[in-house]
């Protein structure tokens, strides 16, 4: 379910993000909130200002921010929808293993906008231009993740975010 290369309307990597139509055209949804988190990974790498900049030039608002360095079990129930999944001890143990910056992000179809910035899972698959392209290194160590639908971002959120820290 978080595999964003099955996302469909994916236009092809020579237009600029800013001019890509949102994938959910049709449900066009004012304002809308998604958890974004910047992986140990690119983090220890130092990119988190180059990651939240390129948010932020791509209309999304940051309405929450935190750094923190996630428990085991945290990262556990975080991913407990990939509980069953081979990657699923590897992947907690990567998140895991340094600190990570949890936002929410705010804008309009901001769910789809920021799985579009962000690029596919894999960045061997990621269009040019994407942030998995640019600071991914594989599937693993892939720099960033983002809510995949309204109710998981919702529950998302909710993991990391009180309502009154959101502004
Ligand atoms: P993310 O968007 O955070 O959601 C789940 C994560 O599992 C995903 O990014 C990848 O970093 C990680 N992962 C590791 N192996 C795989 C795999 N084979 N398929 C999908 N996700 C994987």
């Amino acid at each position: 379910m978080y595999d964003s290369s099955q996302l469909m309307g994916l236009t092809p990597a020579s237009t600029s993000l800013s001019r890509r139509p949102s994938l959910n055209q049709e449900s066009h949804v004012a304002n809308q909130k998604t958890l974004s988190i910047i992986k140990p990974d690119a983090t220890a790498a130092n990119n988190s200002g180059a990651i939240i900049a390129r948010f932020q030039e791509e209309g999304l608002r940051i309405a929450g921010i935190r750094k923190i360095h996630m428990s085991i079990p945290e990262a556990r129930g975080f991913y407990a929808v990939h509980a069953e999944r081979p990657f699923y001890n590897d992947l907690v143990a990567f998140m895991t293993e340094g600190p990570c910056v949890v936002m929410v992000l705010e804008g309009d179809n901001a769910i789809a906008r920021n799985r579009e910035i962000m690029g596919a899972t894999n960045p061997a698959a990621a269009a040019e231009g994407t942030l998995r392209k640019r600071f991914a290194t594989n599937i693993e160590r892939n720099a960033v993740h983002g809510s995949d639908s309204p109710e998981n971002a919702a529950i998302e959120v909710a993991y990391f975010f009180r309502t009154t820290e959101l502004f």
